[in-house]
Order: structure tokens, then sequence, then C-alpha cells
């Protein structure tokens, strides 16, 4: 498939998954709290780029949606567990390891990276009042103490920048990771990331918590960023081929907009307008708000809002295609995260499901470019 009759094939329109086992010198991972595997794909990508294979040890989701998902796309993954990480690992980080954790120490034997991305909920800057005793915080913590059960080489932890407000038992709960990791000898830089700078077609930021050892320089990898821009990559860039992408299945198709909001959708594009006016906006928000975004149309040379859940409604954001009176389907929603089309959402058969994980997911760019890194300096060591 191309785009704009280019040669070249689109990066997000390539069908055929590449072999990602099938290289020598793989490169062993661990993902937790996988969901569907935006994170593991980011490392297979990266590994592929420098001619190495990827063998997942072991991944953890207990969603069995998203696990049959992961698994669709990760077929010779050792072990995908649908476990509640809590029942695995012990969040307390000096206590002696439980026998749970040196089986599965044991099971996945040496190991080159540990990617994260710890349910981010308790972080929400809507929830001020309870995100400090959220017990999701102790979650985070729990991949310090999954570093020191498995012993990888380089951990990724993935979340919202709220994350560097949130406690754990009384401290910062970034920081308790962050010394944590230190003490077990690794090298540990954090920061903020814009994924847009990334080559994600989208303006969402995430926090980034990134440990190496063994000669690779986390600070160095950061500072390197971004390794390879994809370029131009905004609204059109990710989804313009699909404006005629035949509606089969709930993958291809946004859901029926109410009566109300498809006569907003229409004035937009009648009108040419892109933020909805305030007398046709709810009676609640007709006042004085802050809700620009809400009931707006995206823009084609603009990259995307920040892609949750609610990608599916226009009254959940800027979630209004930019020349159809409809929201984003969860297909256009799994590109702008940065997912190409060979990666198989069918496991996920209602809207809802597929909502939540593409919502959910981690943009593969940001793993790739943070492991094109750790595996360009280790190429190079
Ligand atoms: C932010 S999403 C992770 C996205 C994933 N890293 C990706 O790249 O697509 C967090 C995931 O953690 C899962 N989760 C939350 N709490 C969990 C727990 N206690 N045990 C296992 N999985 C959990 C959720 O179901 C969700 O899929």
């Amino acid at each position: 498939m191309t785009i704009d009759g280019a040669t070249d094939l689109h990066p997000l329109a390539v069908v055929e998954r590449p072999s990602f086992e099938s290289a020598a010198d793989p490169v062993t991972v661990v993902d937790l709290f996988a969901g569907c595997g935006g994170l593991t794909l980011g490392v297979a990508q990266a590994a592929d780029h420098v001619g190495r294979g990827v063998d997942v040890r072991l991944a953890v989701e207990f969603d069995q949606v998203a696990a049959d998902v992961y698994l669709a796309n990760f077929p010779d993954a050792r072990d995908v567990k649908v476990e509640d990480i809590t029942t695995l690992f012990s969040s307390e980080l000096d206590e002696p390891l439980t026998k749970t954790e040196k089986l599965l120490r044991e099971k996945v034997g040496g190991l080159d990276v540990l990617v994260g991305g710890p349910p981010c909920q308790g972080h929400s800057n809507l929830n001020n009042h309870t995100r400090r005793d959220d017990p999701k915080n102790a979650l985070y913590a729990i991949m310090a103490r999954a570093a020191r059960v498995l012993s990888p080489d380089v951990i990724v932890i993935e979340n919202v920048p709220a994350v560097l407000n949130d406690k754990y038992k009384a401290m910062n709960a970034v920081s308790v990771v962050r010394e944590r990791l230190a003490a077990l000898g690794y090298e540990v830089s954090d920061r903020v990331v814009s994924l847009h700078e990334l080559g994600v077609p989208q303006k969402r930021k995430r926090h980034v918590l990134l440990a190496t050892r063994n000669d690779k320089k986390a600070l160095e990898i950061f500072d390197s960023l971004p390794l390879e821009t994809t370029g131009g990559v905004d609204l059109e860039w990710a989804i313009g081929d699909l404006v005629e992408q035949a509606s089969n299945g709930p993958f291809d198709r946004a859901p029926t907009p109410s009566a109300e909001n498809t006569k907003r959708m229409r004035y937009l594009l009648a009108e040419d307008e892109y933020d909805l006016p305030n007398h046709l906006r709810p009676k609640c928000h007709q006042g004085k708000h802050s809700y620009k975004s809400m009931y707006g149309r995206l823009r084609w040379k603009e990259p995307a809002q920040t892609i949750t859940s609610g990608f599916g409604s226009i009254g959940q954001g800027r979630y209004m295609h930019p020349e159809l009176p409809r929201a984003l389907t969860p297909h256009e929603a799994a590109r702008i995260q940065g997912f190409p089309d060979y990666f198989a959402f069918d496991k996920a058969t209602t809207r809802s499901a597929l909502a939540t994980m593409i919502g959910n997911a981690v943009p593969p760019q940001l793993a790739r470019q943070l492991l094109l890194g750790v595996l360009t300096s280790i190429t190079n060591d």
C-alpha cells in the first residue's frame, strides 16, 4: 500500500508482520502490565532494526482480552500470564525473595530488557485528593522489585507525567524506584518525553524512567533522542489513507453518534469550524468552561490530541474526524497510537474492549527509540 502515490511503504500501512522471532541473537524481554503489547512491539522493532530477533520470556496482564491480543501478536512468547501482578511479585523492595519470585527468576533466565507501564489512573490530575494514597502507586514500585528478581540489563518504565507527584510510603514514588534501582547497580535517568518528537502523530507526553547497566548510559540515550525521525507525522500522515476504508466490523467503524452530536458535527463541517460554539454545547458547558477541545474537530495538518479510551465519542475530547461527521474508528486510533496495520486487534471483538486497549496502549515508537539507543550502544561497544 502506498500513500500519496509514493513508492515507499507507509510505515503504519504495512500489513506484513516482520518475522521478529526468527533473527539470531534475540533480545530477551519481560513485559509487565503488558496490555496489548505496545512496549514489546517497540522493543521488537528496535531489535529488528539492528538485525536481532526478540524472545518474550514473560508477559503479565490481568485483562483476558488484552492478553489474547498480546499473544496473537507475539505467538512465540514463552509465557503470557493472565494474572494480577501482585500475586507474582511483592511490592516490598527489601524483603527476601518469595518462592514464586525465585521460580520466576529461574524460568525467565538471563534477561536483557524489562519493560512496564503500570496503570496510571491513580495519577490522574482529576484525582488530586486521592492520588497520594492510591494503592496503584504500589504497582509502580513493583517494577523495582521485579528488577531485583529478574536482574535485567535495561529497564523502561512508562507512565503519565503526573506520576512525579505520586507518593509511595510517604515518599515520591519515582524517587523510591530510582533510589532502589541505583542501589541495585543501575544508572537511572527519567524525564517527560514528547511522543510527537519521537515520531508519534499525537500530542502525548509521557514520563519515562530508563535504567541501564553494563556500560550503557541512560542519560546519554535520553540526550540522543530522537534517534530517527519518521518526518511529517501529522494526522493526515497517520490516517489520511483510511478515509475510504470500508466498515468491516468494529475495528473500522466509529460508534453511531447521537442525533445531537451528529448535528454538532454537521455544523462544524458546514461552517468549516474546529471548536464547537457554546450555544451548541450541552447546557452545563454553555457558560465559561475549559473544555474547548471537547466536541472539537481534528485538523489534518496537526498531530492528534492524546488518544484515550474515549476516542469514539466527540463528547470526550477532540475526536471528530477532520472531514466526516463521525468520531475516530479504533483502526484510526490505533494508527495514531503508532500501531502498524500488521498488528492484529481481532481478538478484541467489542468496541469497548478495543477502546480500552488502544487508549491504554503505549505507542511502540517510545520503546523503539529508547531501545535503538541501547542496542546501538551495545553494538558499538
Ligand atoms: C497503561 S496499560 C499498559 C499498556 C501496555 N504497556 C502497552 O504498551 O500497550 C496498563 C495495563 O496494566 C493492566 N493491569 C493493571 N493492574 C494490573 C495488575 N495488578 N496486574 C496485571 N495487570 C494489571 C491493565 O489491564 C492495563 O492493560
